[in-house]
Parts: structure tokens; C-alpha cells; sequence
């Protein structure tokens, strides 16, 4: 959820500031860009170099930024504009106060007010102040602002009182803004199951029978349903695709069987499946426990059928929205709107591998969109992540009709 969003880190005066490099690391870690704006009083807390080197940014203080041979500024309304959305961690009462007044007496103030992007603060105080009517009074006006407040955890404090006013911890201030985030999306509650890539049919204990499938097509569908607010299981054959979304459960499996099982766990759980896979259709009858040594000029390898996973789902389906893939090179439609039929789907994306540019193993990929009804819509050739976006907006418009 925040892969590719530039987060802009307000960190105020208070003990906990120094729990924000944990934070950093965090919101680094889930793909963000992070720059960081320090109080005056917040550096006495936590060192800027540890943060500059844990963002990979300066860390700003004053309007001011000298160096050795010039004065310039530090620009708050671009730093406003570029946010997606801003963290004030820890936020005292005193800046809590200024923000809910519009005073601006430092660089943190000018950009929270310049920024016209979500605003989610976390408070950390004692509890006698985290209580008083006039931090409560500017919790209130912040609310009213349309900023989030991430609320304070109770436990044990920096005077040594025990009480409300510690600031949540920073697992819990990214979970808390991930699953924010995703509540406005339109898969934000959708559970997706995706199968992606080939499957690989032992022979012997080192070889196999299986496809030049990248898996790609999946990995893109499943990243684009978590961006859309999706959980999502991914089912995978070997692949070398790279994944690194809290959101997606990836359950890497090597053979046709396996994806069968894998698949069949979570069917029921879901929303929405779509089986983007290049299962094997057969498997060797027989897996030779030792290497198969060379000896007769033939070697003849009896082959037996593997069970379709997608015919299967689509037996079991209730309430699914179920969507399968046609790889076709003849006869393309209406192949494709057979196995629609057949494997009792909601709709099927069908690629062509007559297109130049669309199939196994390439970075794009040309698709026709046909569900139940037979409308049908074509798309251009297009980045296989365009493609998923693609899928997606078809998908999310008869899931929502
Ligand atoms: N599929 C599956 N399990 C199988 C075979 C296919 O889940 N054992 C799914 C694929 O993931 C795809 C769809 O079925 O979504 C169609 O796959 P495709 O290979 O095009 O069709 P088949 O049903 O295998 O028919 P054929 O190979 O004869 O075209």
C-alpha cells in the first residue's frame, strides 16, 4: 500500500522521536521515498545524520540550508506538494496545538499547511496532557481538518506515570496507515486467489516437463489487486518474478498437483480467483526414483492428465467471480468462449499467440476481455502491468455492478 508513495516525515520533540528510525526503515522497507522534517527541539531526540542515512535524504530543520559557499531554501510548498501523504511521529501537544491554529513558526508547520495530501499524526505525551481539554480541543479541530490521528497506547511513560500517551509503536503506525489507505479502494474488504507461471512435471529426481511460462501475467494481476486494496494468494510455479507487497501471500508450489491443493485451501475464502497459470496438462505416469541413465537410442515417456484446476473451481463456485486465461492460436474467439462455458467462468482473457509482442516470456501482452454475457472487448498491445490494470477495471465493474 505504500510502495511508490513519497511520504513526508514530520518528527516533533518528544522521547519517542527516537523510535522514528525504526519507522524509517519500515516505510523504506514497504518501498517508499521518505523525507524527513525535524523540529528544532525533536534533533536533541534523535540524531538527523542516523535519519539522512536511513531515508537516503537530508534531513531538513530551518527554512534556511547553508552550505559552504551559498544560502538557499528549503522550498515548503514544493516539499508540501510532493508529499502523498504526511506522518507527523511523534506528535506533541504543542505541535498538535499550532497545527490545529495555523501557526506556522517552523518548516514542519509551513509544509503541513501547504500540503494538500493525507495527513495522519501520532501523539506522544504524558497522560495528564494527552487528557487535557485543550489537547482534546485540537484533536478535534485536526479531525475536522480531515487529518488521522493514530491513536496513543497506554503503557509505561517517559516521566515513569503509567498511562494513555505513548505513541503507537512503528509496525503498528505502518499497519494502521496501510490498512487506512486501503479502506477507499474499490477491492479494499476483497479477498483475490490468482495461480500464475508454469508448473513442472518431475521425470526423474532432475529432470521435468514444463513451459517457458515467466509467470509474469500473475504477478502483475496480484500486485494491481493489492494496490486496489486486494488480500491476495498467489499461487506460483517456479518463477523468477520478485515480490514484496504485505499484502499478497505468496504459496510457491512446483507441480500441477500441488497448485491443485494450494488452490482448492483458499477457494472458498475468496472473492474473486483468476487462474492466470500455464498448468502442464500431462504428467509422466511414473517419476523414476534415480536419474534415468542413456541407453536405448528411444526413450518413450508415458504421459497421464493432469486434473484441470480451473474446471474444478469453477464446479465448486458460489459466489466467486471466477476468470480464466485462453492461450489460443486458432479459432481464438471461439475457443475461447467454449472454455468460458466449459469451465463455468465469469469471463476469460484470452491472448492470442498469433499477436507479435503477446505470450510466454515477453514484457507485453494483447488481450480480448469476454465474460458470461459474450461482450466482448479488445485491448491494444500493452505492458503486461498495464494489461493487470486492464483485467482489473473490467473485473471491478461487474463485481460492482
Ligand atoms: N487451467 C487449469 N488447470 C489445468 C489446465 C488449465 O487451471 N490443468 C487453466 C489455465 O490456468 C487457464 C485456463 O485453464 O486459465 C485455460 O488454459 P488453456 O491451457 O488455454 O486451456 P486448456 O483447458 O488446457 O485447453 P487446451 O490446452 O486444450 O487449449
Amino acid at each position: 500500500m505504500l510502495s511508490g508513495k513519497n511520504i513526508l516525515l514530520g518528527i516533533t520533540g518528544g522521547i519517542a522521536a527516537y523510535k522514528t528510525t525504526f519507522l524509517v526503515r519500515l516505510l523504506i522497507k514497504a518501498g517508499a521515498q521518505v523525507k524527513i522534517v525535524l523540529t528544532e527541539s525533536a534533533s536533541s531526540f534523535v540524531s538527523p545524520l542516523t535519519l539522512a542515512t536511513l531515508s537516503k535524504n537530508p534531513v531538513l530543520t530551518n527554512f534556511a540550508k547553508e552550505d559552504d559557499h551559498s544560502i538557499d531554501w528549503n522550498n515548503h510548498v514544493e516539499l508540501g506538494l510532493w508529499a502523498d501523504l504526511i506522518i507527523i511521529a511523534p506528535a506533541t501537544a504543542n505541535t498538535l496545538s499550532k497545527m490545529a491554529n495555523g501557526n506556522c513558526d517552523n518548516l514542519l508547520l509551513a509544509s503541513y499547511l501547504s500540503a494538500k495530501c493525507p495527513v495522519y499524526y501520532a501523539p506522544a505525551m504524558d497522560l495528564d496532557m494527552y487528557k487535557h481539554p485543550s489537547t482534546k480541543h485540537s484533536f478535534e479541530r485536526l479531525e475536522s481538518f480531515g487529518n488521522i490521528m493514530i491513536p496513543a497506547t497506554a503503557g509505561e511513560l517517559a516521566s515513569g506515570l503509567h498511562g494513555e500517551g505513548r505513541m503507537a509503536e512503528p509496525e503498528d503506525i505502518v499497519t494502521f496507515i496501510s490498512i487506512h489507505l486501503a479502506s477507499g479502494l474499490p477491492l479494499s474488504g476483497k479477498k483475490v486467489l490468482i495461480t500464475a507461471g508454469p508448473t513442472y512435471e518431475a521425470i526423474d529426481p532432475v529432470r521435468f516437463i514444463g513451459n517457458h511460462s515467466s509467470g509474469k501475467m500473475g504477478y502483475e494481476l496480484a500486485k494491481t489487486a493489492a494496490g486496489l486494496g486486494a488480500e491476495v494468494v498467489l499461487v506460483s510455479g517456479p518463477s523468477n518474478q520478485s515480490l514484496s507487497n504485505s499484502r499478497i501471500n505468496l504459496i510457491k508450489v512446483v507441480s500441477a498437483n500441488e497448485m491443485y491443493d494450494a488452490a482448492h485451501q483458499y477457494f472458498n475464502e475468496v472473492d474473486v480467483a483468476i487462474a492466470a497459470a500455464a498448468v502442464a496438462d500431462y504428467r509422466p505416469k511414473t517419476v523414476a526414483n534415480q536419474k534415468i541413465k542413456k541407453s536405448e537410442d528411444d526413450l518413450s515417456i508415458e504421459l497421464i492428465k493432469n486434473k484441470d484446476i480451473l474446471f474444478s473451481l469453477g464446479e465448486l463456485k458460489i459466489n466467486q467471480f471466477l476468470v480464466g486465461f485462453a492461450l489460443e492460436t486458432e479459432n481464438e474467439l471461439e475457443n475461447a468462449q467454449k472454455k468460458l462455458k466449459k469451465k463455468n467462468l465469469d469471463a476469460i482473457v484470452l491472448n492470442s499467440l498469433n499477436d507479435d509482442g503477446a505470450g510466454f516470456g515477453k514484457p507485453t501482452n494483447k488481450i480480448t476481455f469476454i465474460d458470461k454475457n459474450l461482450t466482448i472487448k479488445a485491448f491494444e498491445l500493452k505492458t503486461k502491468a498495464e494489461v493487470a490494470a486492464d483485467i482489473w477495471g473490467e473485473i471491478v465493474n461487474r463485481i460492482h455492478a
